[in-house]
């Protein structure tokens, strides 16, 4: 896809759905979700968010490729754990059991980035009840992977627990907790075996489970997409390590860091800066980027001129299929 193609996307971006038909409307700061008698139909918009918030600007095409991304995962480990996803009828939809959130992230590390990196700087060598090795340096492979999972905390932001502390503050027991942690270590483990196949190192990622109705544990949400998971480029990756020099991401991360560079990190008082329209073709060429190096597959972007008109047709018409095999 050539930038031409994206900057004429600009202004036909899909930033918010309102298909009343469909049901009630759950809006999360990336996904519009309406629910159906036992299903939820996923819509993933062209909405980012950074630091909890959520942008005004959209990114052309994001919608597409998180949504495409998530689904070739989910497919690609479904004979490891059992996932949420029923169809996926439009390039934007994807149509899921509807769960019960389990109330714990399951974040796995394979390097130390990012938060755990900025933690561990600062002198911290115990994270999520794991003890660290002195002397690691931003980036560099942990001796294994580890999970550090997360609750949800009263301000929204997420909080940092051991195991123990998890299970204590949630509904969860203690062999389910252990069971979607080994399940996520198993698909950290795909997710990294997949990304070596294309050249790149799976830094960390998030998963989340959730229940459904007949009490089975599936993994819900998304997979290995770049707003949940950080990836390096392998070329270079040693030698940029030894040098102290920063990474070659492919993630949200660059857009944090413009935020962070326009003053920006989501604390109080902080005024969001407006993305300018060439930035916003930017992202959309990273993402584009992520999406055909980790899944080894071409982009083809559906360039509908009103996204959210032929969303709406596509859904409508599975529904109506649905409703005449019952
Ligand atoms: N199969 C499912 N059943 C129930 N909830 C789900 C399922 N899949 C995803 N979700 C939830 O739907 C929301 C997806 O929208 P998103 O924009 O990512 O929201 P958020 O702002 O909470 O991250 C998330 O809160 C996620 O936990
Ligand atoms: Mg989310």
């Amino acid at each position: 896809m050539d930038r031409q193609q994206i900057l004429r996307h600009l202004d036909h971006t899909l930033p918010s759905t309102d298909y009343q038909d469909l049901g009630t409307r759950y809006k999360g700061k990336v996904r519009d979700t309406y629910e159906q008698n036992g299903r939820l139909i996923l819509v993933t918009t062209d909405r980012i968010s950074a630091f909890d918030h959520v942008l005004s600007q959209t990114i052309p095409f994001k919608g597409q490729v998180l949504n495409q991304t998530a689904a070739y995962f989910f497919n690609a480990t479904s004979d490891l754990v059992p996932n949420h996803v029923i169809d996926v009828p439009d390039p934007n939809v994807t149509v899921a059991k509807a769960c019960t959130p389990v109330p714990i992230e399951f974040v796995v590390r394979g390097h130390l980035a990012g938060h755990a990196w900025r933690e561990y700087r600062d002198g911290a060598r115990s994270l999520c009840g794991h003890t660290l090795p002195d002397g690691l340096r931003e980036s560099e492979k942990l001796p294994e992977p580890i999970v550090t999972p997360t609750t949800k905390a009263e301000e929204g932001h997420d909080q940092d627990v051991t195991r123990e502390e998890a299970i204590a503050n949630t509904d969860i027991e203690a062999s389910t907790y252990d069971q979607l942690r080994d399940w996520a270590l198993a698909l950290f483990e795909r997710g990294t075996e997949m990304a070596a196949e294309q050249g790149l190192i799976l830094v960390d990622t998030k998963y989340e489970f959730g229940r459904t109705p007949d009490g089975n544990y599936v993994l819900i949400d998304e997979i290995h997409t770049p707003d949940s998971s950080r990836y390096y480029y392998r070329d270079g990756y040693e030698e940029r390590l030894e040098q102290g020099l920063p990474q070659q991401q492919l993630s949200k991360e660059f857009v944090r860091e413009w935020l962070m560079d326009h003053g920006f990190q989501g604390r109080e008082g902080e005024e969001m800066p407006t993305l300018p329209d060439d930035f916003r073709a930017t992202v959309t060429e990273r993402y584009v980027e992520l999406y055909e190096t980790v899944t080894g597959q071409e982009f083809e972007p559906d360039d509908h001129t009103e996204p959210g008109k032929r969303i709406h047709a596509a859904v409508q018409k599975y529904v109506q299929r649905q409703t005449e095999r019952t």
